[in-house]
């Protein structure tokens, strides 16, 4: 979702806010705008891609050492030139550009137009322009100060002030802000990879603080108005997975990066074969530990969903999953002896945030299961377990969804022991099962070609369907989300014995349906629901283990996977579905990595 850059220095700033903008635009957007100033503030904004930004600013080629830019994901008003960010006020105070949601910005705007104010944008930003406008003081602390306490939502705001040539100023709540520190110079973003090529030196703004950020001097200021110390932390993160290397697309590079990413996730968790979890439960926790409540969104829920079928059948400990949107407003029952868990990717999606805020409040012990470092959501939690995925920059996650799974595994391992369900032996069985992950699915990727076959027909489709039972049900709804989300073809992913409570109806000749069949004890119930979609005309692919019997006589396509131990089929089975779906959006001509209407970090709710 939108994206924010902020440099003050010695430097021409529009480069580098270019510069940042391109490494911003995994996020997810639909405009983005500039902002320089020297004597007069340029600002330049295009709808659409970065490049069209580009030529514009080539055009006008604005020089300055102090500029703000940003990345739009429209939410109020159209995708459009005039609702680009930056904004600014009438009176040409301030320039600014801002992340987030103002939920009471009617109710200001209409105080504004009240007071003469004129607006000339459709979103909730320029409400903030306007009002800080209304409110400055000459003070840009405590005027920031005063507007921050009349709004209600999520923001990170930077802006540039009339008055103030070489200073950005900003704010934040619910929404991330970092500054990263050079010499002589300073930048501001909304994540951390928009400044890695110039520096490691990073502050991680908090809620309700306010900065000032000159070219040789960083100033925080608390809600009063206090100057506060802060800490510059090292953030070491690598700078080159930004690049597709040799790939076609980062879908593509993301989906073959998994044994590697499965790989580094794993074997800090199991150093010489022992589970070893990176932070401690408080004592007796796990001794009376009643329920544990997983919370995520999109494909994250789905590991959440495999994870209650996991940990539940290894622990015997009962787990309830949610969409975190519902979470947050459903009145969790949720007390001191319940362990709640996060899983996020990007470790910034609102609801997922407002859900672990919610949890801790309840008195739950908090993990979080997140692949960006230093993340609000890993920053927050009492615990934290990091997938070393490494960056994702596809919008559609692949390789952050396997190791989370990895990490399910490991987790749910750790408290079968805790709990004495599992002894040595069969520990290590499963941790060596674990270990030997990252080859089973440089096996699975051998699919390649068979998924990149079976989308010639799929890309033809206006529906598809995946069914399957036990824990290769979440695994259907996440082929099912994955396929639609890029291809624009409708997806359904149902419970094989589901099916037929409904959606029977939607299968006609030429349907295509993937039945996912891994599981020994259900495997005759599968064949039975593949034969009634099969025999109402379907054309079923089946994503079976590389010792499932007969399959051939009752599918019409086989996709096999290698052979694991039950709760482990997930990562196996996942690698074909993510491929199906790259190879029939390639193969549709559509943007694989960048789908439309979606952002890769969901910070609004
Ligand atoms: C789907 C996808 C999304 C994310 C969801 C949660 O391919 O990527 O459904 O899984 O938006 O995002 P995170 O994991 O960053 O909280």
């Amino acid at each position: 979702m939108c994206g924010i850059i902020g440099y003050t220095g010695n430097n021409n700033a529009t480069p580098i806010l270019i510069e940042g903008l391109k490494r911003l635009e995994y996020r997810g957007y639909d405009s983005a705008g500039i902002a320089v100033k020297n004597d007069k503030v340029v600002v330049i904004k295009e709808k659409g891609r970065i490049d069209n930004l580009t030529r514009s600013v080539e055009k006008i080629n604005p020089q300055g050492t102090l500029g703000i830019g940003h990345t739009r994901w429209a939410t109020h008003g159209i995708p459009d030139k005039t609702n680009a960010h930056p904004h600014s006020s009438m009176n040409g105070i301030v320039t600014l550009v801002h992340n987030g949601i103002i939920e009471n910005y009617i109710e200001l705007k209409n105080d504004l137009i009240e007071n003469s104010y004129e607006f000339t944008s459709h979103t909730d930003t320029e409400v903030i322009a306007q009002l800080f406008d209304y409110l400055y003081d000459g003070n840009p602390i405590t005027s920031l100060i005063k507007t921050a306490k009349k709004l209600e939502g999520s923001y990170a705001v930077a802006m540039i002030i009339k008055d103030y040539d070489d200073k950005i100023f900003a704010m934040k709540k619910d929404s991330p802000l970092i500054i990263g520190k050079g010499d002589n110079e300073n930048y501001l973003a909304s994540d951390i990879p928009a400044i890695l090529p110039y520096t490691n030196d990073c502050y991680i703004v908090n809620d309700g603080e306010f900065i000032e950020l000159g070219k040789d001097n960083i100033k925080v200021f608390d809600e009063n108005g206090n100057e506060k110390n802060i800490e510059i932390q090292k953030v070491q993160l690598h700078s080159d997975s930004a690049q597709k290397n040799g790939y076609d697309y980062f879908m593509q590079k993301e989906i073959f990066e998994q044994p590697k990413a499965v790989k580094d996730t794993i074997l800090p968790l199991t150093p010489n074969g022992k589970i070893t979890l990176p932070f401690e439960f408080p004592e007796k926790f796990i001794e009376n530990l009643n329920r544990i409540n997983i919370v995520a969104c999109g494909s994250a829920f789905h590991v959440g969903v495999a994870g209650k079928y996991i940990i539940e059948e290894m622990t015997r400990i009962p787990v309830n999953v949610d969409i975190a949107s519902e979470f947050r407003y459903r009145n969790p029952i949720i007390d001191k002896n319940d362990l709640c868990i996060f899983i996020s990717q990007s470790g910034e999606t609102a609801d997922t945030l407002a859900s672990l805020r919610e949890a801790k409040k309840r008195g739950a012990f908090t993990l979080s299961v997140v692949n960006v470092p230093f993340s609000t959501i890993a920053r927050e939690s009492d615990g934290v377990i990091y997938t070393n995925a490494g960056t994702e920059i596809a919008v559609a996650t692949t390789k952050a969804f396997s190791a989370q799974l990895s990490v399910i595994y490991v987790l749910s391992a750790f408290l079968s022991q805790k709990k004495g369900l599992m002894n040595e032996t069969e520990i290590k069985k499963f941790t060596d099962e674990i270990l030997s992950l990252p080859q089973k699915i440089q096996f699975a990727l051998e699919c390649d070609t068979i998924t990149k076959n079976l989308a010639e027909i799929i890309c033809q489709k206006q529906n598809v369907f995946f069914i399957g039972r036990g824990v290769d049900y979440p695994l259907c709804l996440e082929g099912a989300l994955k396929l639609k989300e890029i291809s624009y073809i409708h997806c359904e992913g149902y419970g094989a014995g589901e099916l037929k409570h409904g959606t029977i109806s939607l299968i006609e000749d030429g349907t295509v349906v993937v039945a996912v069949a891994t599981d020994k004890k259900l495997y005759n119930k599968m064949v039975s629901n593949i034969k009634e979609v099969r025999s109402r005309g379907a054309f079923v692919i089946a994503v079976v283990c590389d010792d499932a019997e007969n399959i051939k006589e009752f599918a019409d396509e086989v996709i096999f996977v290698p052979k694991t131990i039950k709760h482990l089929s997930p990562s196996l089975t996942v690698i074909p579905l993510q491929l199906l779906a790259y190879h029939t959006t390639v193969r549709k001509g559509l943007d694989v990595d960048k789908p439309r209407n979606l952002a890769k970090s969901v910070t609004v709710e």
